[in-house]
């Protein structure tokens, strides 16, 4: 049989995290002790008593049957943790859909909303599924620049009237992965108006909600006036709560759009676990302490890390948020290049910038999913890595 992949799908390219893995495979089979610092999946447990109300529902064969949806109580542990993380009314009933992880929405999304030729504004560089789930709708893509030197915030009155008229979406993350800077609320009124005027609607993914550093404000988009009429938010218990295994994430916010969703995605799935929706209504539910000391334990491993490198003279900027450091190279080096020769050389994995867009070149995002002693290691490693090309 001679078998060829959809033309949608030959768009796609493969993923970079694949190749770091193949990599990092044969620096192992060398022998080399390699410091994984390229996945974004946290090496932190999730809360034990998750961890319980999972197993004693699993243990019950009463609940393997679908679930088609969230059921009404994950809904009401959603709208209290809006209310009590972000100060934001959320109507459990109306607005809030439960998915299989915020990747299941992100992914969905544009072929739930959009039209072949319709255009969707995605951030550069930007987390790969915004990207590829508008290449899977037929859509077309706009990739407006993040830069440092505009604090990492696109410059709205920069995108051509034309590319406007034909946009249908917008996507944004502050923080995101890779590039972890913050917005403030006078950025998302911007961003609300902006969406009025040119009737998009805006998808705030709010992934690393949970992980804001140095007292950071926590903003959710949802918080700010006008934004349920324009917009949606995804979230997640992946990085939050350690569950990143565990599938279950949500959006909240205009009804239209999550009914539109919710209607396509019945077509896919028949609902998350039911143990895993008592295990997130759990954690949704709880004290919250963890979540402060877990803040603390990035932080730490961000300085700890950061420390090591300026000793190399590799100033890095400071994270003010999520599980990443967005970390412009030395002069001198292609990304892929300093990612491969590092793993290569070093036996530390991180992945290269232009992955994740244009704009993503000159940069690697490192993955703080390891313990500091460990990311003590990877940067006395990168000092002597670092020390060979500079002479
Ligand atoms: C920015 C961002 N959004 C969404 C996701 C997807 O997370 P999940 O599907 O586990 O909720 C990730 C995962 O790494 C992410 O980095």
């Amino acid at each position: 049989m001679n078998l060829v992949a959809s033309k949608k799908v030959q768009k796609l390219t493969a993923s970079i995290f694949q190749e770091v893995a193949d990599l990092k495979r044969l620096a192992l089979n060398r022998g080399l002790d390699v410091i994984d610092l390229s996945v974004g999946s946290p090496d932190l447990p999730p809360p034990a008593f998750v961890v319980e109300e999972l197993v004693k529902y699993a243990s019950d064969t009463a609940n393997y049957g679908y679930t088609l949806k969230g059921i009404p109580e994950f809904h009401e542990a959603v709208s209290s943790f809006y209310q009590q993380r972000y100060a934001v009314d959320i109507d459990p009933k109306k607005e809030v859909l439960q998915l299989m992880g915020s990747q299941d929405g992100l992914a969905h999304l544009a072929t739930a909303i959009i039209n072949p030729g319709d255009y969707v504004l995605v951030p550069d560089p930007g987390y790969p599924i915004y990207e590829a789930s508008v290449t899977i709708a037929g859509g077309a893509l706009y990739p407006f620049a993040l830069l440092a030197e505009n604090n990492f915030l696109p410059i709205l009155d920069d995108i051509p009237l034309h590319i406007l008229e034909n946009t249908k979406m917008m996507i944004l993350s502050y923080p995101g992965n890779p590039v972890t800077a913050l917005a403030d609320k006078s950025f998302f009124e911007k961003v609300i108006d902006f969406a009025k005027r040119h009737n998009i609607l805006v998808v705030h993914d709010f992934a690393y909600s949970e992980l804001i550093f140095d007292n950071h404000p926590q903003i959710s988009f949802m918080s700010v006036p006008g934004a349920k009429e324009v917009g949606i938010e995804f979230n997640s218990l992946s990085k939050t709560f350690n569950l990143a295994g565990c599938r279950i994430g949500y959006a909240v916010g205009n009804e239209q759009a999550l009914n539109i969703l919710g209607t396509f995605k019945s077509q896919i799935d028949y609902g998350v676990f039911y143990p895993i929706q008592k295990a997130a209504v759990a954690a949704l539910t709880s004290e919250y302490t963890l979540l402060k000391e877990q803040v603390k334990e990035y932080e730490f491993r961000r300085d700890t890390l950061m420390a090591g490198l300026e000793k190399s003279g590799w100033q890095l900027a400071k994270s003010p948020a999520t599980m990443f450091l967005w970390a412009k190279i030395p002069d001198g080096w292609r990304s892929r290049q300093f990612a491969f020769e590092l793993i290569n050389q070093a036996g530390v994995a991180v992945i290269p910038g232009d992955a994740f867009g244009k704009q993503g070149e000159g940069y690697v995002r490192i993955a703080l999913v390891q313990p500091a002693e460990r990311l003590s290691e990877a940067a006395a490693r990168i000092h002597e890595f670092l020390a060979k090309y500079n002479h």
